[in-house]
């Protein structure tokens, strides 16, 4: 098998990438439809393999799923023309009810304003709260604190569960804080992960809104950090440097009708003279 790239119609907005950067994920709630998710779950039935790569070799699954026209548009708007086809494929099966997982990162997560992979996963049969979705920590793909408090935490306020319907695609940075959650249902959630890949240089090749004001963002949590920014500048291809102090990406109380001090320069609404 060969690795394979790919190109399709990008279908985020700035807000959506913008966000991406600062949540670390989106949820993609039942693109696939459903004959194909009861496809992939009975296939599923006849592996019992954490990796059933195979499923990549039949085209029913990668165009419904792997090429699916809202998963792959989002994936195209964060990495680009000519992004790699997953060539491995896990399987988190769990047999309900089974315990929460503690938090972690997955292994080799590295912090980092560049945007080269994209993990993904696929909940054929969806996932109630009762099927122990999996649950991220918004904003901490980026948070390099997180490690000290990291083995103390049993639950985090600022949590999100992505119960989400059948056919839903969940796509996240490598690097956030997940787990499991307890399951209280009886019999199988099906879960499949994935990894796509960069081959070209950021820009900011979206679906753009030439007026979007990217200024005097509002106070809203996770912030806007100085991490998710340079993340930001960086998917838009800015040579970008933070000026601290309130420059971009600082919040303000009030939106003004000039650019904010610090905004990389091809964002701005206004030119400099
Ligand atoms: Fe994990």
């Amino acid at each position: 098998m060969r690795t394979e790239k790919y190109d399709c119609k990008p279908t985020l907005t700035d807000q959506q990438v913008l966000d991406f950067c600062r949540y670390g994920f989106i949820i993609l709630e039942g693109v696939v439809n459903n004959t194909v998710n009861q496809r992939v779950s009975k296939f599923l039935e006849t592996r019992n393999s954490e990796e059933p790569v195979d499923i990549l070799e039949e085209e029913w699954f990668v165009d419904a799923v792997i090429k699916n026209p809202e998963s792959a548009g989002a994936v195209r708007s964060l990495l680009g023309k000519e992004f790699l086809l997953p060539r491995v494929i896990s399987s988190h099966q769990v047999h309900c009810p089974a315990p929460a997982q503690p938090w972690h990162p997955d292994a080799g997560s590295i912090f980092t304003h560049r945007l080269d992979c994209l993990q993904v996963f696929y909940y054929p049969l969806g996932a109630t709260k009762e099927m122990g979705p999996t649950e991220l920590l918004p904003g901490s793909h980026l948070t390099r604190a997180r490690n000290a408090f990291l083995g103390r935490l049993k639950s985090m306020k600022s949590a999100v569960l992505t119960n989400s319907p059948p056919g839903s695609i969940v796509i996240t940075v490598y690097s956030i804080l997940h787990r499991r959650t307890a399951s209280s249902a009886t019999g199988v959630r099906n879960n499949l992960k994935y990894t796509y890949w960069r081959t070209s240089d950021p820009q900011r090749d979206w679906a753009i809104d030439p007026k979007f004001n990217f200024s005097w963002s509002k106070n809203v949590f996770p912030p806007l950090s100085v991490d998710a920014a340079n993340m930001f500048a960086w998917l838009c291809g800015e040579n970008w440097k933070h000026m601290g102090g309130p420059s971009w990406p600082s919040f303000t109380a009030g939106i003004y009708d000039h650019d904010q001090i610090g905004l990389p320069e091809n964002l701005r609404r206004f030119s400099e003279e």
